[in-house]
């Protein structure tokens, strides 16, 4: 059984709902198993809460030790100015003896994102990203083409080559949309068949 990690972080719920949909994929292949979990939080209880921050998530949080177990990893995270959110890179920041033991040397690795608007930063945030995983010797796997709906024109979504994304709104209140939801099932689906290809 190949196991895929799952791990975002998210703040308002839109990159946990992408998760959920990426693991769907991921299950979808036999053979391959999805472990959904989260980056721990850095905002205060007390002003996640006051701020409408959505406190109540499933996923436990992952440890950064535990990355080497999984055959693949799926990492989810909202834009911040382009980049990824500061969760995730203080996360990152902790591998640095993954990285001395060259523990991730050849796992397959993907991104996906989500966005307030439309051209805030979805491309950026997900290949400034492919860097990181880079540096640790990860195989950067996207969204190709054969996911159709990267190139729908009928309605406004997200879905790029580099990986699946969302748009929030500027208030958030824009929820991934099934086309969105579709190509994160589709990301989490061929991450698992490579991964299936090079555990074999
Ligand atoms: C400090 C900060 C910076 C942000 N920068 C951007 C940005 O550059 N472009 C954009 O479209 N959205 C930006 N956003 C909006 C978030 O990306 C949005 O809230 C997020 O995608 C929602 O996903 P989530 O519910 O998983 O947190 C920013 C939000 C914060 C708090």
């Amino acid at each position: 059984m190949a196991r895929i990690l799952i791990l975002y972080y998210s703040g308002y719920g839109h990159t946990e709902i992408m998760a959920g949909a990426v693991a769907d994929g991921v299950n979808a292949v036999e053979g391959c198993e999805a472990v959904v979990k989260r980056v721990p939080e850095l905002v205060p209880d007390e002003v996640a809460a006051g701020s409408g921050m959505k406190v109540d998530q499933a996923a436990p949080f992952a440890s950064p030790d535990e990355l080497a177990d999984y055959d693949g990893i799926i990492f989810g995270t909202p834009t911040r100015f382009g980049n990824m959110a500061a969760q995730m890179r203080n996360f990152l920041d902790q591998t640095g003896g993954l990285w001395a033991r060259g523990a991730l040397i050849g796992k397959p690795a993907s991104v996906f994102v989500s966005t307030a608007s439309q051209h805030g930063g979805q491309e950026t945030t997900i290949t400034s990203f492919h860097t990181t995983l880079l540096h640790h010797g990860m195989i950067v796997i996207g969204l190709p083409y054969s996911f159709a709906g990267n190139t729908i024109m009928s309605e406004i979504s997200g879905g790029t080559p580099y990986g699946a994304s969302t748009i929030a709104g500027g208030d958030g209140s824009r929820m991934p949309s099934e086309n969105e939801l579709a190509g994160a099932r589709f990301q989490g689906e061929h991450v698992a068949r490579i991964t299936l290809k090079l555990t074999a």
